[in-house]
């Protein structure tokens, strides 16, 4: 068994990863927690110092690795589907699933920490950054699920529950 989520940024994925992680007895590989542990550098960091093609070129070269394993949970970054090659190798998997919320709730839950977030912390209006950046990826976060939730007003438990219906 192999869940895959995406989603953008702040969308839930990593809380909601862990939870099914958890309940399945799944292991929880968390991408960007995987580069930052090969890289020995924070995300931050990464972008300041090498860029941001090159941060994308570490995150396909692990969705090759990761998509392999077996018994896990995968959250991915939320640009993972800028790259047409990843989509198309996120298509082939069974459960991918796309945390669908919409600008309100990714601004509510990425205010606490933008300073993270090298996309968003240059910005100076971050909802209109966000909706921006939501416009131009949401039919790839589309294309290459398998299940949309819509997390709008919902909880993660909620979240956690839909997914579990969904792979029987
Ligand atoms: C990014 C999302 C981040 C991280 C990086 C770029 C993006 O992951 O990979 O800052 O382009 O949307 P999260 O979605 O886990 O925050």
């Amino acid at each position: 068994m192999r869940i895959i989520l995406i989603g953008f940024m702040a969308s839930g994925k990593t809380t909601v990863g862990k939870s099914i992680a958890n309940k399945l007895g799944l292991k929880f590989i968390d991408m960007d927690r995987e580069i930052e542990k090969e890289e020995n550098c924070s995300i931050a960091d990464i972008f300041k110092e090498h860029g941001e093609d090159y941060f994308r070129m570490a995150e396909s070269n692990l969705l090759k690795d990761v998509i392999c394993k077996e018994d896990v949970v995968i959250s991915t970054g939320g640009g993972v589907v800028t790259k047409e090659e990843n989509i198309d190798i996120l298509k082939t998997q069974k459960n991918v699933i796309f945390l669908d919320a919409n600008v309100e709730t990714l601004v509510r839950n990425v205010s606490s920490e933008v300073e993270k977030r090298p996309l968003l912390k240059e910005s100076f209006d971050v909802q209109k950054k966000i909706s921006n950046m939501l416009s131009s990826r949401y039919d790839k976060y589309i294309r290459a699920s398998k299940l949309i939730i819509d997390t709008n007003n919902k909880n993660v438990e909620e979240v956690v529950s839909q997914i579990l219906v969904y792979i029987g």
